[in-house]
């Protein structure tokens, strides 16, 4: 069964403007759209076209199919992405994970100031991720397609991806404005609590 583009969870104009209509356009037009397409195209006819998307990043991965782990991977990645923002984003957590934010960074601004520089140092293309492990928070960074879904016991609860596709029209070389952006005005902290509750940890 071939996997499909998800829709934006949002209008593609609802986050300007830190990330334009125009940036959508590409990101999820054109980014998002290619690894969809090229990942459905490496798996037609084969038993792995009955995989879960996410059982498909793992298998790729334990495979060492670096082809189909790319494409696979940033398919989730860029879905997990648009979740992990809002119009209504921003402001602070609530409940046990402002609780556990507070436990495992000391506080609010300590997670926002690890979670940029994970970003900001992320050389080249990749991600930032908030993750649950053994039950404590942790930030992470993953270089090009890499996801914390293929590590055992990880759970992602957030992510920002910091490939130059993601901010050059709107921030061009900006990347660390581009963060504060996500991190004050767009981060979706309802979609990492319920990451958070689902995960058991
Ligand atoms: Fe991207």
């Amino acid at each position: 069964m071939a996997h499909t583009l998800p829709d934006l969870p949002y209008a593609a104009n609802a986050l300007e403007p830190h990330i334009s209509a125009e940036t959508f356009s590409f990101h999820h037009g054109k980014h998002h759209a290619a690894y969809v397409t090229k990942m459905n195209a490496a798996i037609e006819g084969k038993p792995e076209a009955d995989l879960s998307l996410q059982d498909l990043v793992r298998k790729a991965a334990a495979d060492g199919d670096q082809g189909l782990f790319n494409n696979a991977a940033q398919t989730w990645n860029h879905t997990f992405f648009w979740n992990s923002m809002s119009p209504n984003g921003g402001g602070a957590p609530t409940g046990d994970l402002a609780d556990r934010i507070d436990r495992d960074f000391g506080s609010l601004e300590g997670f926002k100031n690890a979670f940029a520089d994970a970003g900001a140092t992320q050389f080249g293309s990749g991600w930032a991720w908030l993750v649950v492990k053994d039950g404590k928070l942790e930030v992470r960074k993953t270089l090009n397609a890499e996801t914390p879904l293929t590590e055992e016991g990880v759970v992602p609860l957030l992510t920002l991806d910091v490939w130059e596709h993601a901010y050059y029209l709107d921030f061009q070389n900006r990347r660390p404005d581009f963060i504060s952006a996500f991190l004050n005005d767009l981060i979706n902290w309802e979609f990492a609590a319920e990451n958070l509750a689902k995960s058991g940890q």
